[in-house]
């Protein structure tokens, strides 16, 4: 109990310096939240969304999985992007892998855990969609790392093929999806340069994303 003691204080601590700062900080974000971006994440704890780009409460709507995964048919995942993108209007839907991923790392080594294993064969089908180029490679944690980006990559291209996204560009809405990957040991987003802001973008950045990532390969 000591230890969820130290986290309610830690909150109060915090709720005081906000207030500080901007004394009705917290009473107008009771009346509106106007976030520009949605973030989809991996849920690892060393991740942590708002934080590690600056953004305040109110700034950013989240969604977070093991790994960063979209699935068609995932209705909690679907629900966040139509409710970000209809309603809430974001501007940007950023996917943000990190590299040391564990849940892709168990994907490439084939590792059990139990219920979490079926989630992970969505990455899974990322590895065998990519077997060649992830063949070529021999260092295991250049292959981890370049798996992390292509399941970013791919992520990316299952929300532009939602029918959310669809819409949203078919009415002319402005609406951009990036893939960012993150480093745990600097800290650093890095952008892997798969943006799309139109169907017919999609198609473009993917097969331009996918050619980087064999270049990279054979600069190494
Ligand atoms: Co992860």
């Amino acid at each position: 109990m000591q230890a969820l003691q130290k986290l309610l204080a830690n909150n109060r601590a915090w709720a005081a310096t906000m207030l500080t700062e901007d004394p009705l900080f917290f009473e107008k974000l009771t009346h509106q939240q106007t976030p520009a971006y949605l973030w989809i994440g991996c849920s690892d704890s060393r991740v942590p969304a708002t934080q590690l780009v600056g953004l305040l409460p109110g700034d950013m709507f989240v969604h977070r999985n093991v790994a960063n995964v979209v699935v068609h048919s995932d209705l909690n995942c679907l629900s966040v992007l139509h409710y970000a993108v209809d309603v809430l209007k974001v501007q940007h839907v950023i996917v943000c892998g990190h590299y040391g991923c564990g849940g892709v790392q168990a994907a490439l080594r084939n590792s059990t855990f139990g219920l979490i294993d079926n989630w992970l064969r969505h990455v899974q089908d990322v590895r065998h969609k990519h077997s060649a180029l992830l063949a070529s490679m021999t260092d295991e944690d250049h292959k981890l790392n370049r798996l992390c980006e292509l399941n970013v990559i791919e992520q990316v291209v299952n929300v532009s093929q939602t029918t959310i996204v669809h819409g949203a560009w078919e009415r002319g809405q402005q609406l951009a999806v990036h893939g960012w990957i993150y480093g745990l040991h600097d800290g650093l987003l890095h952008d892997l340069h798969m943006t799309a802001t139109s169907q017919q973008e999609v198609g473009d950045q993917y097969a331009q994303a996918i050619a980087d990532r064999n270049t990279l390969l054979a600069e190494r």
